[in-house]
């Protein structure tokens, strides 16, 4: 039975049912590496899901199948749309990709780090190092500034100071945010924030990217600056950018478009 749990992990990020993965997956028989290492990186590290699965209680103890058997692969430099109905488990299934939520059943692979059996600090590193994601709520931190939010994944992993500074404002600039750079969190837009999460997704050059419904609060230019640094972020790292989304044109610009209907992926 799955149980939904909040809690802090090791990098800050809220974390649900981590502690389940052991009794969800300890029969796949993954064998788990030393904290500090989360496997060997080679340029072809692509992301393999086999078979996930996904429930959730419902108050009333009615399960809800959310995931019920998700498949697909992706390699560095491929862009991928996740579309389908509010509800349909977008958010669900970059979570679970993501490390940020436990599987109940299902295997998920970047390049050889099986993420789906990790333990709660190789998943901290995981989600340090090698995955960028944009929440759908943003979730920045509201007492910092945008360009602090931005390099806080850099100076987190004890990267010079200065330099991060740095780096966030080029990125910021990129995303038309020059003027908002010292502006505190809560003095900003919706779409301001939402620019600055994808910023601070990108600034650790991550290989995968986690993209959930970024342009929803953007007008088309800014939406149009966005696409073009997901895109073109994806092409140059090389990385595998993975966006949900009800955005049409967005999603037509992606590489792929997988579909989630009834729990289930179509690739159309
Ligand atoms: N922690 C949870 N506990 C119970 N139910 C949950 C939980 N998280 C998600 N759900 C349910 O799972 C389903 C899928 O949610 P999810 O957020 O993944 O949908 P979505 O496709 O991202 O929707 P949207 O397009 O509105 O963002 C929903 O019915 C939601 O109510
Ligand atoms: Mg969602």
């Amino acid at each position: 039975m799955s149980k939904v749990q909040s809690q802090k992990s090791d990098d800050g990020i809220p974390s649900s049912s981590i502690d389940d993965r052991r009794e969800h997956n300890s029969d796949q028989g993954q064998p788990h590496l030393p904290p500090a290492d989360i496997g060997h990186w080679t340029l072809d590290f692509g992301l393999t899901v086999t078979d996930l699965r996904k429930s959730f209680l419902s108050p009333s103890g009615e399960r809800i199948e959310v995931l019920r058997g998700i498949s697909f692969s992706a390699r560095p430099g491929e862009t991928i749309a996740i579309v389908g109905a509010s509800g349909a488990g977008k958010s669900t299934l970059l979570h679970l990709v993501g490390g940020i939520e436990a599987p109940d059943h299902g295997t998920i692979r970047l390049g050889e780090f099986a993420v789906h059996s990790a333990s709660r600090a190789e998943l901290a590193r995981y989600r340090n190092t090698r995955v960028g994601v944009v929440f759908q709520f943003h979730h920045l931190l509201p007492d910092l500034t945008a360009a602090e939010n931005v390099c806080f994944p850099l100076v987190l992993g004890r990267d010079d100071r200065r330099q991060a500074m740095r780096s966030a404002h080029e990125a910021l600039n990129r995303l038309g945010l020059t003027s908002r750079a010292s502006h505190r969190i809560t003095d900003l837009s919706g779409g301001e924030q939402q620019r600055i999460a994808v910023c601070r997704a990108l600034i650790t050059a991550p290989l995968l990217v986690l993209a959930d419904e970024p342009t929803g609060n953007l007008d088309s230019i800014s939406g149009g600056l966005l696409e073009t640094e997901l895109m073109s972020y994806a092409a140059s790292r090389p990385a595998i950018v993975i966006i949900a989304t009800h955005n049409q044109d967005l999603a037509q610009r992606c590489d792929r478009v997988l579909t989630l209907e009834a729990g289930r992926i179509a690739e159309n």
